[in-house]
């Protein structure tokens, strides 16, 4: 291929890629499938890495990420990140609608919008490039985050139609709940802290230092103002519906995300519609905000100093209770890290009773200003269990003293640490604090680990309390005779706790290995390690450096490996789970059956079948280095379905593009 016609196929792949994108993203109508979209990237990430000459930074290409920023540079705002005033009352909106009316003469035409639970952004389009990506920060000067922004798929890199030459356009950047979800169960299993809220999570996320992992997460958005040096549309909702005609994701009408409102009346009919819709949507909203439509009227009625007096953000009221806090207890998990619960007198709160609230951390607790015996406000917000809000200083009883966080772990008196930039404390005696202790083993014997049937969370408490067992090793110790007559012992489930044990010898390697409960390393990640390494004696041996060439491995996750077998206690503990034969690398069958035939695809597996169980079909396609994930998207490669998948996932295939194949079809792929 000539020069000229590799700078013509990579326009033409570039072009054509990026319209597959807004169609999947944004119009929900992809017209290729997955694989089609998949070929089409990968030849031009060759053909751009064969001629580096015609990079181009906003090439569809960069979506994945890589870029990793040590920190991010300030940068001044050209127009200043404002906020709005904020109205929790329906009489406030009254006298908002009341203010404008006396300084602009006849009717108000108002737009009304949700209020995204997000970040701010302002992005740059230069020629129809996005050039810059600013967060909010103090309004004047935000972070320079464009690299991460770019990998946000709803973000147009490269814009289409009538834009103007250069302009700013702002918005929010949020993660919808599903996704949501789905991080924090996944940190959770990795021994991480979730994420508090979507909220967080979205900010948290665009402010990493490695975009690749930004890449992964599942972070969206939605543009809400256009900002020119002159407008090109007369009104703000003229702008917005242009916005989405130069390949911006914008409020759906139809969904009446956005709605053009004649008079403070209609306004209040958006608003009731959503305050009790909004809990349906798949993001989460804080509020509505109303807008004055015409710029020309906008610009009359000009700004605060704080903010524009064209808009108002109505808030909606979280549910709330007061109640007296009584106390306040500190939980160590199994990795060390201290929570902070306030408990609290029971109060009913949308439904349910509240007994306790979750506290995250001593910088809460002084936010707070917390003392005993305060009444407090609890709200449930988008958040897993009820967070403390505020209290009411009026009612706080005469000598309380403000909280003071311990310094020592409540469960072995190990003075606690907290790392630089971390917001959580820890105890680090993992090897003599009893929950971290306990934490260990409960972990090893659960179910996606070794499943050891006949133990519990209280046979663990028991074994420890009476010095049977404080190692997951020392669970293959156990004695007949020492567990009969242990409290709810009798013949018959010492017998079942041995075989227990017993059959767990045979679990396989990346079980394990996801066991030992090195930090970070997930289900996911377990099953990366042990088929890469195959043994655990080679992956004790892997550097740093071995390790993060890994696929999928990172820097934390290596070097919290590397961590872990430096110490010397941990490596008895693998040589004592060797000795008594568990499976300790990957089977000579397992090894013998492994290919990569199915490289970089990705299943979904559904429905059942009638030569493989569902397990064995998944297990199959990891065996040939695919991957399994749990619902269709574009990047699906291929839908493995059984009879009686259901309908919802039948027709996102079919209108996703992603091929649907046989149990069969798969026997064959792989044979
Ligand atoms: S308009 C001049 N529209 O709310 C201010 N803001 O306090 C222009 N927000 O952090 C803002 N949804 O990020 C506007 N539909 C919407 C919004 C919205 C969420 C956020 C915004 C800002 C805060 C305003």
């Amino acid at each position: 291929m000539s020069k000229e016609q590799a700078k013509d196929r990579i326009l033409e792949l570039r072009k054509e890629l990026q319209e597959h994108n807004h169609r999947y993203y944004m119009l929900d109508a992809p017209t290729i499938s997955d694989y089609e979209f998949d070929m089409l990237l990968e030849e031009l990430i060759k053909l751009e890495r064969e001629h580096p000459e015609f990079n181009d930074p906003n090439s569809p290409s960069q979506r994945v990420g890589g870029t990793v920023t040590k920190s991010f540079e300030t940068i001044k705002h050209k127009y200043p990140m404002l906020s709005l005033s904020n109205t929790y009352s329906r009489e406030e909106l009254e006298d908002f609608d009341a203010r404008i009316k006396k300084l602009i003469e006849g009717d108000i035409e108002y737009v009304c919008e949700l209020k995204y639970d997000g970040a701010a952004i302002s992005l740059t389009y230069t020629n129809g490039h996005l050039t810059q990506a600013l967060t909010r920060g103090d309004g004047t000067q935000g972070d320079n985050i464009t690299t991460n922004v770019k990998t946000i798929k709803t973000i147009p890199l490269s814009l289409k139609g009538d834009y103007p030459p250069e302009f700013e356009i702002r918005g929010e950047i949020f993660m919808k709940l599903e996704g949501f979800k789905k991080l924090n169960e996944d940190r959770v299993e990795a021994g991480f802290e979730p994420f508090a809220n979507p909220r967080n999570s979205a900010s948290g996320t665009l402010k990493m230092q490695d975009s690749a992992i930004v890449a992964k997460r599942p972070l969206d958005s939605f543009l809400y103002y256009v900002m020119e040096d002159r407008h090109s549309a007369e009104t703000h909702y003229d702008s917005i519906i242009k916005a989405g005609e130069w390949g911006f994701k914008i409020p759906r009408q139809e969904k009446r995300y956005i709605a053009k409102a004649q008079n403070i009346d209609d306004v209040f009919e958006f608003i009731n519609y959503w305050d009790t819709e909004r809990h349906n949507l798949p993001f989460e909203i804080d509020g509505i905000v109303i807008k004055v439509n015409n710029y020309n009227l906008q610009e009359q009625l000009g700004f605060t100093a704080k903010s524009p007096r064209w808009a108002i953000a109505y808030k909606f009221k979280a549910e709330q209770a007061a109640t007296p806090l009584n106390s306040i207890t500190y939980q160590v998990g199994r990795t060390g890290a201290i929570t902070p619960v306030a408990n609290l007198e029971p109060v009913l709160l949308a439904g349910t009773t509240v007994k306790r609230a979750s506290l995250h951390n001593a910088d809460q607790i002084e936010k707070l200003g917390l003392r005993v015996g305060d009444t407090v406000f609890v709200e449930k917000g988008g958040e897993i269990i009820p967070k403390i809000v505020g209290v009411d200083e009026t009612l706080r009883p005469p000598n309380s003293i403000p909280v003071e966080y311990i310094t020592h772990c409540p469960e072995c008196n190990t003075e606690l640490v907290r790392k630089e930039g971390e917001a959580q404390h820890y105890c680090p005696n993992e090897y003599g604090c009893p929950p971290q202790i306990k934490g260990k083993m409960e972990h090893f014997i659960s179910r996606k680990a070794m499943d050891i049937d006949g133990i519990g969370s209280e046979t663990i408490e028991l074994l420890y309390n009476q010095g049977l067992a404080s190692t997951v090793a020392d669970l293959y110790q156990l004695q007949y005779d020492e567990l009969l007559g242990l409290e709810r012992f009798a013949e018959k489930s010492v017998t079942n706790l041995l075989e227990g044990v017993e059959a767990s010898k045979q679990i396989p390697f990346e079980r394990v290995l996801y066991g030992l409960g090195i930090r970070y390393v997930g289900e996911t990640v377990a099953k990366k390690l042990a088929f890469h390494y195959k043994t655990i004696d080679n992956l004790m041996n892997a550097t740093l450096e071995q390790l993060v060439d890994v696929d999928e491995i990172g820097e934390k996750i290596a070097q919290s490996v590397i961590d872990y077998f430096a110490d010397e206690r941990n490596r008895q503990v693998v040589e004592n789970l060797k000795a008594h034969g568990l499976n300790l690398e990957i089977s000579a069958e397992e090894q013998a059956d492994m290919t990569d035939k199915l490289a970089g695809k990705t299943f979904v597996v559904s429905g059942v079948f009638s030569k493989f169980s569902r397990d064995e079909l998944k297990k199959a396609i990891e065996k040939n280095g695919g991957k399994n994930t749990g619902s269709i998207s574009k990047k699906t490669s291929y839908v493995l379905a059984g009879e009686n998948m259901g309908p919802s996932k039948l027709q996102k295939a079919e209108s996703l593009g992603v091929p649907i194949i046989s149990e069969d079809d798969f026997i064959e792929m792989i044979s």
